[in-house]
């Protein structure tokens, strides 16, 4: 196959995230089917900076889609928000001969994309994180993963909630936005579930659902709470004893979201996205993301994506508001 690059470095930066792995598998198996050499520059903008590398063939990724985290390690780093950090970056692809780079993460990967194809790059970007709150992509790699691994623990949870008619406060990962939080608190049945995209109304959003739950005959209840919510589950866990005099008891889920075996539905993404990546620089495109508009794999100019801005799920609350409380 023909193709306008002749050697693409590709890494993953910022959270790691459930099948960042298959991406890197689909970009070394992609390159190889258009006669590219691909370069792993391990610990993302950070590794660049020091040359930290491996060459990729295919059986370096051979197996890896069903491995959680990243082969090539992740890392933010200040020192490419420098301009003296980001031309050593770019010395960096000078010296190992790099023509085009594949970023796999979120936007402050993008970002970091652009200064290197300022230094000559040419570069895509694959959304890469659990929190799904990429505006350009209806999905990002590793949240159906991420959802589903909250979801089994709320499960396990609702167990020992119900044998001692407990309320189970559960905060989430999300960073700054709710969609981990929305989407588990719908799979679950929640009684209440609270977004940092909502202006917080603890009566209206989190004690009326009980009381409604509880004149339902329900003596559990399950609330799930984005990180990003002022004060966190311990504080919605205050106003809920506070209000209520229920036994309350508060579970972090934290990091267990970020791990795990990936599933299809991440592989396949991260695959397609991975082709997709390559195929663009293959035909001499640069300064592109991957995203998905619903089942559709598309791409955009990083500088309109990072403009664009993403809420919540406009189906996704009203439905998950009208059904609160009623399980
Ligand atoms: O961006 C993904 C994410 O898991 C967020 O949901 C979370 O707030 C953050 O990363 C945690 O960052 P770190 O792994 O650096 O503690």
């Amino acid at each position: 196959m023909n193709s306008a690059v002749k050697r693409i470095g590709v890494f993953t930066s910022g959270g790691d995230a459930p099948g960042m792995n298959a991406a890197i598998r689909s970009v070394v198996r992609s390159c190889m089917y258009y006669g590219i050499e691909c370069i792993g520059i391990r610990r993302g903008y950070h590794g660049l900076i020091n040359g930290d590398f491996l060459k990729l063939d295919f059986e370096s990724v051979s197996g890896i889609s069903r491995r959680g985290g990243t082969m090539l390690y992740s890392a933010r780093s200040e020192d490419f928000k420098a301009k003296k950090g980001q031309e050593k970056a770019a010395a960096t692809c000078k010296l190992l001969g790099l023509d085009a780079l594949v970023g796999i993460g979120g936007d402050g990967t993008f970002r970091g994309l652009l200064c290197l194809a300022e230094q000559g790059l040419s570069v895509v970007g694959i959304p890469g994180t659990i929190d799904n709150d990429i505006a350009c992509s209806s999905y990002t790699i590793g949240y159906d993963t991420a959802c589903n691994t909250a979801l089994e623990c709320i499960d396990k949870l609702r167990d020992t909630m119900q044998s001692h008619e407990r309320c189970s406060v559960v905060e989430v990962m999300g960073r700054h936005a709710g969609h981990v939080a929305l989407n588990v608190g719908v799979a679950c049945g929640a009684t209440s579930v609270l977004v940092p995209e909502q202006p917080l109304n603890y009566e209206e959003d989190l004690i009326e659902p009980i009381r409604q739950a509880r004149l339902g005959g329900r003596t559990n209840f399950t609330v799930i709470v984005a990180e990003g919510v002022q004060g966190g589950a311990y504080e919605v866990a205050r106003q809920i004893t506070e209000a209520t005099a229920l036994d309350t008891r508060v579970t972090i889920l934290g990091h267990v979201q970020r791990g795990g075996v990936p599933t299809l539905r991440d592989r396949v993404a991260a695959t397609y996205m991975g082709y997709e990546a390559v195929r663009l620089l293959a035909e001499g495109k640069t300064c592109r993301v991957i995203g998905m508009k619903g089942d559709e794999y598309v791409n955009y100019d990083i500088k309109e994506a990072l403009k664009m801005e993403k809420g919540l799920d406009p189906q996704t609350y009203p439905v998950m508001k009208a059904l609160t409380g009623i399980d």
